[in-house]
């Protein structure tokens, strides 16, 4: 008798949550299709679906690093009305002035009320494509160079952008996410791009993109990248990395070799161990063909015989090697990519020698 009253109990139970989420549904979501705006584009998503994935269906590739989990705040826009009060979570990646201008993160950002969007035109003009794996090789005993050709001819790309790929993901609620991945090669137009990926343990990403086999296609989005080259305006120009930092500025060298710009370029590198190092025959090889060209390497973890490079943590050569007082600081410019460390030890170089943050971009991964 007590488990048949226990039953009807717990459905009657089941049955008031059931009308107090419906009725909180009707009240709290709203009913009618709520409209996007983006200059003279306007479309209509259902209530309560993000932004982000709303952007996406409409074929607008905004990046999104992280898959929408709002860990990289990569998917940052501007509202011009509408959308809501914003999260805590998005405070994480937008200081109080964005946040005053109308900064947002677009995965975080449950569509509730009628939006107004003002995009820049790259991510407007991103579109999605399709890649072939013609060629695979092992740089380190964890970084793979990948070569994809892209099967459209409107793909083009500036030197220092990232492309965006679709992993398939079972556990995700769409079947994929996106990883961000630099382009390690000079601008072209044989549809053609290089990546070079760090095998990260666990990783979704890059486990995937190493084992993918040549000859299979993969979808990306892009190209992306806010860093502008004007070469034209510049004295020097120094790029400083680390790690899979290597591949935006193996962009710029390429692009500004090919394209026989004058415009004198420095690199500094740096690796844990000789293993690690890679692209440094490559390097140094265009060093002995172009007079604008320098480049210094440096292992942090080992010293070893006959090694024709230094030896400590990059950002510490390069404020030993790079002599300030010979330019004019006001025309440097700095591009630096690599881990968060690396980056910090060179801005820390960079903000005592008052070189004016507009002048140095830094991405750090
Ligand atoms: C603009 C941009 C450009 C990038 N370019 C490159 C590139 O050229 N080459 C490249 O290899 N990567 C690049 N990255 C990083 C890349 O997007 C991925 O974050 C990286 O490959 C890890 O993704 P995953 O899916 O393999 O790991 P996830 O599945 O995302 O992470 C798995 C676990 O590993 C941890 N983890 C994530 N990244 C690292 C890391 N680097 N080291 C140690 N642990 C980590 C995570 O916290 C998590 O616990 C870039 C990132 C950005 C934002
Ligand atoms: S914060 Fe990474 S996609 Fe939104």
């Amino acid at each position: 008798m007590n488990i048949i009253l226990g039953i009807i109990l717990f459905i009657l139970l089941i049955e008031i949550l059931l009308v107090i989420i419906f009725i909180s549904t009707r009240l709290f979501i709203p009913q009618k299709p709520i409209k996007v705006s983006i200059k003279d584009k306007t479309f209509e998503v259902n209530a309560g679906e993000d932004l982000l994935s709303a952007l996406y269906a409409e074929d607008i590739f905004i990046p999104s690093a992280c898959g929408g989990q709002g860990t990289c705040g990569y998917c940052k826009v501007k509202v011009k009305s509408g959308g809501g009060r914003i999260l805590p979570i998005e405070k994480e990646f937008i200081d109080k002035k964005e946040v005053k201008k109308g900064a947002r993160l677009a995965c975080q950002l449950k569509l509730m009320e009628d939006i107004e969007l003002d995009l820049p035109a790259q991510y407007l003009d991103a579109k999605e494509y399709e890649a072939k794996l013609v060629s695979t090789k092992m740089l380190t005993p964890d970084i793979k160079e990948l070569v994809f050709n892209v099967d459209a001819e409107d793909f083009c790309f500036q030197c220092g952008q990232y492309v965006q790929i679709k992993i398939p993901c079972k556990t995700s609620l769409n079947g994929y996410e996106f990883r961000a991945y630099s382009v390690a090669c000079a601008e072209n137009e044989n549809c053609q791009f290089t990546l070079t990926v760090k095998l990260v343990d666990g990783g979704l990403g890059s486990t995937w993109l190493h084992r993918i086999e040549e000859s299979k296609t993969i979808t990306f989005t892009g190209p992306y990248g806010e860093w502008e080259f004007k070469s034209k305006q510049w004295e020097h120009l120094v790029l400083i990395g680390g790690g899979v930092g290597m591949a935006p500025l193996k962009s710029i060298v390429d692009t500004a070799l090919e394209q026989k710009l004058s415009l004198p370029v420095s690199l500094y590198f740096g690796a844990r161990t000789k293993k690690d190092l890679f692209y440094f025959d490559y390097f140094k090889e265009l060093e002995s063909k172009f007079d604008n060209f320098s480049s210094v390497f440096a292992l942090s973890d080992e010293k070893i015989e006959n090694w024709h490079g230094k030896t400590g943590f990059i950002h510490q050569v390069f404020a030993e090697d790079f002599h300030f007082s010979k330019y004019d600081k006001e025309k440097l410019h700095f591009f630096l990519c690599g881990p968060p460390p690396m980056i910090d030890g060179i801005m820390e170089i960079l903000s005592t020698e008052q070189i004016p943050e507009d002048q140095i971009f830094y991405d750090k991964f």
